[in-house]
């Protein structure tokens, strides 16, 4: 083998390793983010916290009202969307149900009708019975239920980052 061809072997092998070290490192920047999504749920352990929505006595028995509250884990710069909303019964003295807002499908804002017994979607047609079950349309599960208690006569919800799934979308 000629001294040329010596020196052209080098540089190919020379190229060949720096080629798969460049694309080593290239793979594995392009990782880091996709195993940070991957883990995040896991790291990032998301707030609960009871909010106050209304005085016991505010609600009328049997009926649902909609009561708005500051998100559990409030941005500075999210305006108005740092306030939600939930659907809130009066089942007997201190006991009350109370479902979110938003529906189980894309997260749309469902709304009571008291007549027909049933929250209605205004988004893609999705109905919920009024123990939060779907009746019709395409959410998957039923409304998230919030934990409920009552403190010093003031109705309190155990709120946490709006329960929105992507099933079936
Ligand atoms: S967001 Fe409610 S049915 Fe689609």
């Amino acid at each position: 083998m000629s001294n040329s061809q010596e020196k052209t072997k080098e540089r190919r092998s020379f190229l060949t390793k720096l080629s798969f070290t460049l694309g080593g490192f290239a793979a594995a920047a392009a990782a880091v983010p996709v195993v940070a999504a991957l883990l995040n749920p896991l790291i990032v352990k998301k707030p609960k916290v009871w909010r106050r929505v209304g005085s016991a006595d505010d609600f009328q028995t049997g009926d649902f009202k909609l009561v708005k509250y500051e998100n559990a884990d409030p941005k500075p710069w999210a305006g108005s969307t740092d306030r939600s909303a939930a659907w809130v019964r009066k089942d007997g003295d201190d006991q009350f149900t109370v479902f979110s807002v938003n529906c189980t499908h894309l997260g749309c804002p469902v709304r009571w009708k008291a007549s027909a017994k049933l929250f209605f979607c205004p988004c893609h047609g999705g109905v919920y019975r009024e123990n939060g079950s779907v009746a019709a349309g395409p959410p998957p599960e039923s409304l998230h239920q919030y934990p409920v208690r009552v403190k010093n006569g003031q109705v309190e919800i155990e709120t946490s980052a709006i329960p929105v799934t992507t099933v079936g979308v």
